[in-house]
């Protein structure tokens, strides 16, 4: 699909949420998974694969490495395992579309190659930060050239020895984190790396899973080179951030009783949880189990009157993709709330602080974009209007369950990113009572 084209989604005011909804599969998981499965000996099959176009472009990249992989096929995924020295050189640049996750990871993967590669993405991923990756990289023996502005293109020059480091990472990010450990199979000796705050920690797990020794020692984990992966089967639990935007619909829409089913639940992914519960969110876990090493439930959430909250801190890395629409929770609820630092959210697919700012002030929310968060004055009525998601799925996506409790129609700009994570979003969202459709462009 074409990213020029303007997908616009309009959404009609009013509505609730109601009955059993399963949301795709966890696009950070689905990007791990085929990353692992491509370098494991054997045949690893996946299920509740995500295929949206951040998870399928990782996939097409491993492809372009010679890597066979079946499907997808309704979320199956089966891939013919390399081993850690069978990926063969692209004969084009590899293109990771609006991915950060990809971008990031592969990098870290690639550095440890014997052959030459080149990373590139579009508009958005082509001016997000890469040097916190590739200076890391660099200390281990690492070739990476960026543009002067530390971006997109990335040209990795393989064959380079990489040897272990022990790095403690500046912004807590699990992309950073899992870019080094994944360098650091392919590394002499030891990499360790030491996390500022508890982010994401879906690539231990798998690494675990597959068979390959990962040590964490509080806030420090450490791999050993030169080890290798046994393929597994993985079972891709839904993905909290896309059940995210069921859960503050449900929360803010009176009369509204929704279950999120199969729902990944890893602790280091659930501060969308605790900040709701926070906030008077009626949430109930129901059924936990755990499926290839990461826990998963089904989420029931009721409406509720929702309270402003000072957001703390430590919850920011657990939630950091769940900003866009917690800010419209936060609109509708009683009082003021204040995020913090959450500079990170401001370098996203999207300025997610401003893009925020700028269209719940374009439906008369009285909202503050500060350096590293927002101050929102809620529990108003806000009228509808038109806003711009500057090509932000979870942007996007936030201002149509906005509509909830908007007083007219909420038109949004520049939707088709909705497909890199979420690409039946119009038609779940509908099933479960928001009136919401794309429009002729
Ligand atoms: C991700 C880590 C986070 C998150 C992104 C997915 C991952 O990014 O925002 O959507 O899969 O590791 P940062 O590491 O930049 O915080």
């Amino acid at each position: 699909m074409s990213h020029h084209d303007n997908i616009i989604f309009q959404a009609r005011p009013g509505g609730r949420l109601q009955g059993r909804v399963r949301v795709p599969g966890d696009k950070s998981i689905s990007h791990r998974a085929i990353m692992l499965g491509a370098l494991a000996e054997g045949t690893t099959t996946v299920t509740g694969f995500l295929e949206g176009e951040d998870s399928l472009a990782t996939l097409q990249a491993f492809r372009d490495m010679g890597v066979d992989i079946d499907g997808p096929d309704a979320g199956r995924v089966v891939i013919h395992g390399v081993g850690m020295r069978g990926l063969r050189a692209p004969s084009a640049p590899l293109d990771l579309g609006n991915s950060g996750t990809a971008m990031r990871l592969m990098c870290g993967l690639l550095a440890g190659q014997g052959f030459d590669t080149t990373l590139v993405g579009d508009a958005s991923l082509s001016s997000r930060p890469m040097k916190r990756v590739t200076d890391p990289l660099a200390q281990m023996g690492a070739v990476i050239d960026t543009t002067a502005g530390g971006t997109a293109p990335l040209r990795i020059t393989g064959g380079k020895p990489l040897h272990g480091i022990d790095y403690r990472l500046p912004v807590a990010s699990a992309q950073i984190k899992s870019c080094i450990l994944l360098a650091g199979l392919y590394a002499e000796g030891r990499t360790c790396v030491t996390e500022p705050a508890p982010t994401r920690d879906h690539t231990e797990r798998m690494l675990a899973g597959f068979g390959y020794r990962v040590e964490r020692d509080g806030a420090i984990v450490c791999v050993e080179g030169g080890g290798s992966l046994r393929a597994c089967d993985i079972d891709v639990p839904a993905d909290i951030s896309s059940a995210a935007f069921f859960m503050v619909g449900a929360s803010i829409a009176e009369g509204s009783d929704i279950t999120l089913e199969h729902v990944g639940i890893n602790p280091t992914r659930t501060g969308i949880i605790e900040i709701l519960r926070q906030m008077g969110a009626d949430i109930e876990i129901l059924d936990q189990t755990e499926v290839g090493g990461e826990p998963v439930a089904d989420i029931r959430v009721r409406s509720s009157r929702l309270h402003g909250i000072e957001i703390p801190e430590a919850l920011v890395p657990l939630a950091i993709d769940e900003f866009p629409v917690l800010f419209v929770a936060a609109a509708c609820a009683e009082g003021t709330t204040v995020l913090r630092g959450a500079e990170e959210l401001r370098v996203k697919e999207s300025d997610r602080i401003q893009v925020m700012a700028d269209g719940l002030a374009a439906l008369g929310v009285d909202a503050t974009a500060t350096p590293d968060g927002m101050v929102i004055r809620g529990g108003r009525a806000y009228a509808g209007g038109r806003i711009d998601s500057h090509g932000d799925h979870r942007i996007a996506m936030a201002f149509a369950i906005a509509a909830l409790r908007a007083g007219g129609d909420i038109t949004i700009d520049d939707c088709a990113n909705v497909n890199t994570s979420f690409p039946n979003f119009l038609e779940l969202a509908g099933m479960a009572g928001l009136a919401v459709s794309q429009v002729a462009s």
